[in-house]
C-alpha cells in the first residue's frame, strides 16, 4: 500500500529579522537581498534550540493526523545543525514527546533532509519493520553562519517542519534521489578539526561558505532534471500536477524550474520571502504552509524537490 503523509506541523522562531534590520549588522541592502534572491525577512533563534522547534512542529503533525506520540515508531530528523553531537536530535525529540516505543535517528543531507528522511521513512514501513513514521526538518543555521559574510548570512534562517505518515490507499508514488560527493565543497561547514593530545592544533569553529554562483548552476540544473525524472517514474507531465513544493532557497531558482518545466508559478507557492532558506526545514514548513493557508486538499498532486549541500538532491511525488 502506498505510504500518504496523514498530518503536517511547522515552528519558526519568535524573533523575525528584516532585510532593513539587517542592513544594522550587515554591508548590505533590502534592494540586493530582494531583488537576487525573493527574501524579505526571516526568523532567528534567539532561545530556541533545534530539537525544540522539531519537538513542536512533530506536536502539530501528530495532531493533524490524530495521533499519539506513544504509538509513534520511527523517528527520522534531517538537520546539519543539531544541537548535541550526540544525543541526536531525532533521540531528544523521542524524549520530550514521550515517543518511548519509536526508533530514532538524525539524517545529514542538508537542504535536501527532509526529502530523503521521508524515503527513508517510506522504505521502513514498506518493509513491514515499522507502521508508521515522523519525519522531521529542523534547523539553527544562524549557528553556523559567519556575521561577517554578506553573501551568506543573508540568505538564511531558522524553523521546523514534520510530518506524520503511515500506509493509506492514496500517497507516494514516485521518488528520485542522488548524490554528488565530487562537488561537494562548493557548500561546506567544517566540523571540529581532529584536536587531541597528539595534535598541536587550537580548537577552531568554522562556518557556512558557499560559491553561490557554482550553487546555483547546480540547483538549476539538477532540480528540473529530478523532478522530470520522479514525474516520468510515476508516468505524469507536469501538467498533472497541482503544487510543486520546492525547496526555498531563491525566487529565481525556483522561477527558473518553472520555466524549465513549463509550469505556471502560480503552482509554486514560496514561504522564502519570511522564513529565507531552511536548508532541511525548507520543504516540510512549505508543505505545512499550503496543507494550512494555502488550500492543499486531499487527491490533489504534489511533486517535491529539495536540493543542496552534499551535494544532493530528490524529489517525489504523490497524490494528497
Ligand atoms: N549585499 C550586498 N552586496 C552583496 C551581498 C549582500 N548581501 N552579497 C554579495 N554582495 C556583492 C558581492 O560582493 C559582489 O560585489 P562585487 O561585484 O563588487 O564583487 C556582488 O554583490 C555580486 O556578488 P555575487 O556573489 O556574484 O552575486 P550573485 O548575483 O551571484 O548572487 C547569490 C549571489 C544570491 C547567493 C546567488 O549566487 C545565488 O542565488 N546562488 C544560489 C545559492 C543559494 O541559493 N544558496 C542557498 C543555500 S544552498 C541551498 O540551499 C542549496
Amino acid at each position: 500500500m502506498p505510504i500518504r503523509i496523514m498530518g503536517t506541523g511547522s515552528f519558526l522562531p519568535e524573533k523575525n529579522v528584516s532585510n532593513t534590520d539587517l542592513e544594522k549588522y550587515v554591508d548590505t541592502s533590502d534592494e540586493w537581498i530582494s531583488s537576487r534572491t525573493g527574501i524579505k525577512n526571516r526568523r532567528i533563534a534567539v532561545h530556541e534550540t533545534t530539537a525544540g522547534m522539531a519537538a513542536e512542529a512533530a506536536k502539530k503533525a501528530l495532531e493533524m493526523a490524530g495521533k499519539e506520540a506513544i504509538d509513534v515508531e520511527l523517528i527520522v530528523l534531517a538537520t546539519v545543525t543539531p544541537d548535541y553531537y550526540t544525543p541526536s536530535a531525532a533521540c531528544q525529540v523521542q524524549a520530550e514527546l514521550g515517543a518511548d516505543k519509536a526508533i530514532a535517528f538524525d539524517v545529514n543531507a542538508a537542504c535536501s533532509g527532509f526529502v530523503f528522511a521521508l524515503n527513508v521513512a517510506k522504505m521502513y514501513i514498506e518493509t513491514g519493520f515499522v507502521k508508521n513514521a515522523l519525519i522531521i526538518g529542523a534547523e539553527t543555521l544562524s549557528k553556523i553562519l559567519d556575521w561577517n559574510d554578506r553573501g551568506t548570512c543573508v540568505l538564511f534562517g531558522d524553523g521546523a517542519g514534520a510530518a506524520y505518515l503511515e500506509e493509506s490507499d492514496k500517497g507516494i508514488i514516485s521518488v528520485v534521489q542522488g548524490s554528488i560527493g565530487k562537488k561537494g565543497m562548493v557548500l561546506n561547514c567544517e566540523s571540529r578539526r581532529t584536536h587531541n593530545i597528539f595534535t598541536e592544533d587550537g580548537i577552531e569553529h568554522d562556518y557556512l561558505h558557499m560559491d553561490g554562483q557554482e550553487v546555483y548552476k547546480f540547483a538549476v540544473r539538477q532540480c528540473p532534471k529530478c523532478l522530470l525524472e520522479a514525474l516520468e517514474k510515476a508516468d505524469m507531465t507536469a501538467d498533472d500536477i497541482d503544487y510543486f513544493v520546492l525547496h526555498q532557497a531563491n525566487v529565481r531558482i525556483i522561477e527558473s524550474v518553472a520555466k524549465r518545466l513549463k509550469a505556471p508559478i502560480e503552482k509554486f507557492p514560496m514561504t522564502l520571502g519570511y522564513t529565507g532558506n531552511m536548508s532541511a526545514a525548507s520543504v516540510p514548513v512549505m508543505l505545512d504552509s499550503l496543507v494550512r493557508d494555502g488550500g492543499l486538499k486531499r487527491g490533489d498532486k504534489v511533486a517535491m524537490s529539495a536540493f543542496g549541500a552534499g551535494l544532493t538532491y530528490g524529489a517525489i511525488v504523490l497524490e494528497w
